[in-house]
């Protein structure tokens, strides 16, 4: 696919088929996606690829914690809750999502279903559950970097028919995805991205979110015009 029909026309997929990714299929998307650039070229990320009962039991995990009320445990610092703008843009995600699956505003279990479904990590055949090395904790750039890596990693995998979601509900109990993933204490979880061929039936797929302009976004300097 051309680089601009890649770009242009990824969207998160929340609706997979049930079918399994081949495992080198997901070598040939990592050994691309690491191509990102990094800090010092660094590399400090590490990819947890996760299928089977292994993500089964992430699931199942991650549904039953959060039903029973266990707080979050992101392994990274979280700003305070999105105002103004930002939580126009969320609500105005949420709305289309809500709206595609008609999701009614005040129907409570429709949207508890949904939100289930998101620690579900959507039901995807595949998770990569990306985390970079300890020694680096601290520093914002690593985070950066794992950002970096993601980006490459979605836009690859739909150049190769895949749809991705980056999922931080996924790792929002991360002494689950730890313990079930063998994930090592020198790795902080970062994030994780769910993966698997789109179910194009699925309302929410369809969803294309909007961006702001480059005018809102830009501002250019000693240009002569
Ligand atoms: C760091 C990060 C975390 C995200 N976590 C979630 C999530 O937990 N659940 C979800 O449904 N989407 C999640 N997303 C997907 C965003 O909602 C989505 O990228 C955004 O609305 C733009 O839509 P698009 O990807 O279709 O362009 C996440 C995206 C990023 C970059």
């Amino acid at each position: 696919m051309e680089f601009d029909a890649v770009v242009r026309g990824r969207r998160s997929i929340r609706g997979f088929l049930p079918k399994p990714v081949p495992k080198a299929l997901i070598r040939e998307i990592l050994e691309l996606a690491m191509r990102a650039p990094s800090s010092m070229n660094t590399q400090p990320w590490h990819f947890y690829v996760v299928t089977g009962a292994v993500l089964d039991r992430i699931r199942a995990g991650n549904v039953e914690r959060n039903l029973a009320g266990v707080p979050h445990s992101r392994e990274f610092r979280l700003g305070p809750g999105y105002e103004g703008v930002h939580r126009e843009r969320q609500v105005e995600i949420a709305k289309q999502l809500f709206g595609a699956m008609g999701i009614a505003r005040g129907d409570a279990q429709a949207r508890q279903d949904w939100v289930l479904r998101g620690f579900r990590q959507f039901d995807a055949p595949v998770s990569i559950v990306i985390t970079y090395d300890r020694a680096l904790l601290g520093s914002d750039i690593p985070p950066f970097d794992c950002g970096g890596v993601v980006n490459c990693i979605v836009n690859t995998a739909w150049s190769r028919g895949l749809g991705c979601v980056i999922n931080s509900q996924g790792i929002m109990q991360s002494p689950v995805v730890r313990a079930e993933a063998g994930i090592a204490d020198d790795q902080v979880i970062q994030t994780c991205v769910a993966m698997g061929w789109p179910d194009d039936s699925f309302p929410a797929n369809a969803v294309v979110s909007t961006r702001k302009s480059v005018d809102e976004a830009a501002v250019f300097l000693g240009f002569p015009d």
